[in-house]
């Protein structure tokens, strides 16, 4: 297992290219099973969890070829419309085939996603939801089996909570529906826009993504095209919250700083020197001391819980007492006895933290829980004094595309150290 050697201290000075969103190209690479023609992504990038995706493409009969960061997905005949305990239980977005193979192969089996280290993240609204839409679902020996036979009718789709995969897998499996459906209390993530953008370059019919009410008006078949996926707002506020802890002038480009609002409030509260140059660059600069700011996840456009960790990282440097309150999610606060041990102060409440700064950190062996849990540890060891190792970094590749070179990149004193070469 690769771990993560960090000397803190140095403050992040460049710039760095912002990678394609790995929650836009986990639906992307879905939906490629709604057509027979070739479909090609552009801005895949290259983590765990989009290998696993292809994979997944892979073992339901797509061919798939990746070129860098571009994918081609021919989904010319559906064999296997299965998504096996394998790879659902490394990668729960495996979920997401669900819609578009009941939508163009008429059944799918899924295994179910068992608890993650965030918390229970069921797929009942998922379900709920293909029901609506006319099919057949049950569950037996830990799959869930949906089948259509004669394709599924539009339908009024209410969901009772927002869900970002949900609304996607919905989404999916209405295009190909006969009539209308209307997603209402849908998710407004950038990513479900882009998901939206893509299946109507396929050819579907799509009114009001990025609202929380979506109108779909069912195709009888969609075709190949070309997309580019958006840029990574998760990475993007990870490198900003990177730049503003450890005193730092950091460039982003490739980036859509009108993705990164809630973020952006936040860090200027808190003393944080951030602007946004032309459409697709934004400037992070910190010299001073920061203040502490309270923080509520929420649904887009409130501020996104991918980035509560590493936020909460960036309030144990600042001047106060910080309340972090997790809405989303119920169990995602592991980061915190982890900061605790380099030094932090921090105090959990349920769904609240209470972090008092500015404590200094020192280097010590952390272990990686989750994805974002990890980006946090390396944000904080970037300040820290000494030396950190950061253990199980297999975490953070799920998602970050080879964030050590990138943060080396600007100064960063990070460096992995792969198993058996220690
Ligand atoms: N929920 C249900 N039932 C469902 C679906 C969700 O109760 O059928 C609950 C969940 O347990 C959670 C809440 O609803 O408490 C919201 O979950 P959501 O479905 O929105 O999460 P998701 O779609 O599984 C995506 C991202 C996550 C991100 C969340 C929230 C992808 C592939 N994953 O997950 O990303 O945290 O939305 O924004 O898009 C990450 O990248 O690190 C990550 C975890």
């Amino acid at each position: 297992m690769d771990r993560f050697v960090v000397t803190g201290g140095v403050p992040l000075k460049g710039s760095i290219a912002v990678s394609g969103a790995k929650n836009s190209a986990l639906p992307a690479l879905a939906a490629s099973l709604l057509t027979e023609e070739p479909v090609v992504l552009h801005g895949i990038p290259r983590v765990r969890d989009i290998a696993t995706m292809v994979s997944l493409l892979g073992s339901t009969g797509a061919r798939t070829q990746v070129e860098g960061g571009t994918v081609r997905i021919e989904a010319a005949r559906i064999t296997q419309p299965e998504a096996p305990y394998e790879l659902v239980k490394t990668m729960r977005a495996s979920s997401l085939v669900l819609g578009p193979l009941v939508a163009r192969h008429g059944r799918a089996r899924v295994s179910m996603p068992g608890g993650c280290a965030i918390g229970a993240r069921p797929i009942n609204l998922h379900v709920h939801g293909l029901e609506q839409l006319g099919a057949e679902v049950t569950q037996s020996h830990g799959y869930i089996e949906a089948a259509a036979p004669d394709g599924m009718r539009g339908a009024v789709v209410h969901f009772d909570r927002i869900t970002v995969t949900g609304t996607e897998d919905l989404l999916m499996a209405a295009v190909l529906a006969k009539g209308e459906t209307v997603l209402v209390n849908a998710a407004r993530e950038p990513e479900v826009t882009d998901l939206a953008d893509l299946l109507t370059r396929m050819g579907a019919r799509i009114e009001g993504a990025g609202s929380s009410t979506i109108r779909v008006v069912g195709v009888d078949r969609l075709y190949g095209t070309e997309h580019r996926i958006i840029p990574d707002r998760i990475e993007a506020g990870t490198f900003l919250i990177a730049g503003a802890i450890t005193g730092g002038d950091l460039l982003l480009t490739e980036c859509r700083p009108e993705h990164l609002t809630a973020l952006t409030v936040k860090l200027r509260q808190a003393g944080v020197e951030v602007t946004v140059e032309g459409s697709s660059r934004m400037r992070v600069r910190s010299g001073g001391r920061l203040r502490s700011v309270d923080m509520t996840t929420e649904e887009h456009p409130g501020f996104p819980t991918d980035l509560q960790a590493q936020y909460m990282a960036l309030m144990t440097q600042a001047d106060g007492i910080s309340l972090i309150t997790e809405t989303i999610f119920e169990n995602r606060f592991m980061h915190a006895s982890e900061l605790m041990r380099m030094g932090a102060n921090i105090r959990i409440e349920g769904r609240q933290a209470i972090v008092a700064g500015p404590r200094e950190l020192s280097g010590a062996q952390v272990m990686s829980s989750d994805l974002r849990a990890s980006a946090s540890l390396v944000l904080a060891a970037m300040v820290a004094k000494g030396e950190t190792i950061i253990d199980r970094v297999y975490h953070i590749d799920r998602g970050y595309e080879r964030i050590e070179e990138k943060l080396a990149g600007v100064g960063g004193n990070i460096l992995r150290v792969r198993e058996g070469r220690e």
